[in-house]
């Protein structure tokens, strides 16, 4: 049996969630976990944050039952991207499951066709997602273009702590306050000469909120505001750079190393990740070894309108809060 959801005006809060998608998310989580475990999974409170609550509108699903048993799943997320002429509608493509003994059926390609059918019906331009090989070979049902690798670096701390940085850890009350209010204000008024995720107060508080991630934490100085968080390899802590973003007002390229010698001071560790690329904040550091990266992490977009051209599609920026990563 086929089912999808078709986009429904947003939700503000669990108990706005009916039923249908509430249960829904019960079984994709179960599925998802089931094939690509992770924390975020131990419950359906993450689906149902990134599903339900975006403040750009529900999620555009999709999924396959095989006698009463979840066999297949599939979603694309609101996001609003911008370039010169202003922001337009995007999604990103995530949470590709089929379960295993229910693979190479066809079901993601089918899935694809219908999710994607779905979104441009709802006037998405269109859309970005980050592949792993199984996925990529996948994806090519909808003409994806490969934008490129995202690279990925090890970067290590100044030795003296940085002037002028706070750090805060990221809470439900800090989200609230009117410090996270005033410093997530025009992060996303930069001038632009491609294309990037439109970090506004309104989606920085949200995708913040997310339930079940490793805590988040995020640090100001006068120039920037940067998120990130904390990770382990063997045992070692590593921070992970999330997002670097300049402040209002503020005009780039500026290094963006300050900000990761305070991230490093932060969660005492001896080293950060930084993955992505950034016009405005230059963060520069030793290509991590292909063995420590989870994935090959490709980034690739899927046009559904003349207006974005394939080829001609330029990011500016993109970076690990760009995704679903951490
Ligand atoms: C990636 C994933 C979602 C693909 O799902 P799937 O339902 O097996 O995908 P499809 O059946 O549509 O296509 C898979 C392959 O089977 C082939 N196939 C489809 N129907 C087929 C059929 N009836 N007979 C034989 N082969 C078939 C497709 O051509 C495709 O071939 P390719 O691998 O050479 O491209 C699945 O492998 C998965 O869940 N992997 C683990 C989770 C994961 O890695 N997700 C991606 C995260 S980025």
């Amino acid at each position: 049996m086929l089912a999808d959801t078709a986009p429904r005006p947003r939700d503000d809060g669990l108990d706005d969630v009916d039923d249908v998608q509430r249960r829904q998310n019960v079984l994709n989580t179960e599925l998802l976990n089931a094939e690509l475990p992770d924390q975020r999974f131990v419950d359906e409170s993450y689906l149902h944050w990134l599903y339900d609550l975006n403040p750009y509108g529900p999620a555009f699903q999709a999924w396959e039952d095989e006698d009463g048993v979840r066999v297949a799943h599939y979603a694309l997320i609101p996001q609003r991207y911008r370039n010169a002429d202003g922001p337009v509608p995007f999604v990103f493509s995530l949470n590709a499951v089929s379960r295993s003994g229910a693979q190479r059926k066809g079901y993601f390609g089918m899935l694809q066709l219908r999710v994607w059918s779905a979104a441009r019906d709802a006037g998405i331009l269109a859309g970005i997602g980050v592949t792993n090989a199984r996925s990529h070979r996948g994806v090519q049902i909808m003409g994806w273009r490969m934008i490129g690798q995202m690279p990925v670096d090890i970067v290590l701390p100044g030795p003296f702590p940085p002037r002028g940085w706070q750090s805060f850890r990221v809470s439900p009350d800090f989200l609230d306050s009117a410090v996270f209010g005033e410093v997530s204000q025009g992060l996303d008024e930069q001038p632009v000469d491609g294309w990037t995720n439109c970090w506004t107060s309104e989606y920085l508080r949200w995708r913040l909120a997310s339930p079940n991630t490793p805590p988040y934490a995020l640090h100001v100085s006068d120039r920037l505001v940067a998120v990130s968080t904390r990770s382990q390899f063997k045992g070692v802590p590593v921070a992970v750079v999330l997002k670097l973003l300049l402040r209002r007002g503020m005009s780039g390229p500026v290094s963006g190393h300050p900000a990761v010698t305070e991230i490093c001071r932060f969660h005492r560790a001896p080293a950060a990740v930084y993955a992505g690329f950034n016009r405005h904040v230059k963060v520069t550091g030793v290509p991590a070894p292909e063995r420590l990266k989870p994935s090959p992490l490709n980034l690739e977009l899927c046009s559904l309108s003349d207006t974005i051209r394939q080829r001609e599609f330029v990011l500016d920026t993109y970076e690990f809060l760009d995704m679903d990563a951490y």
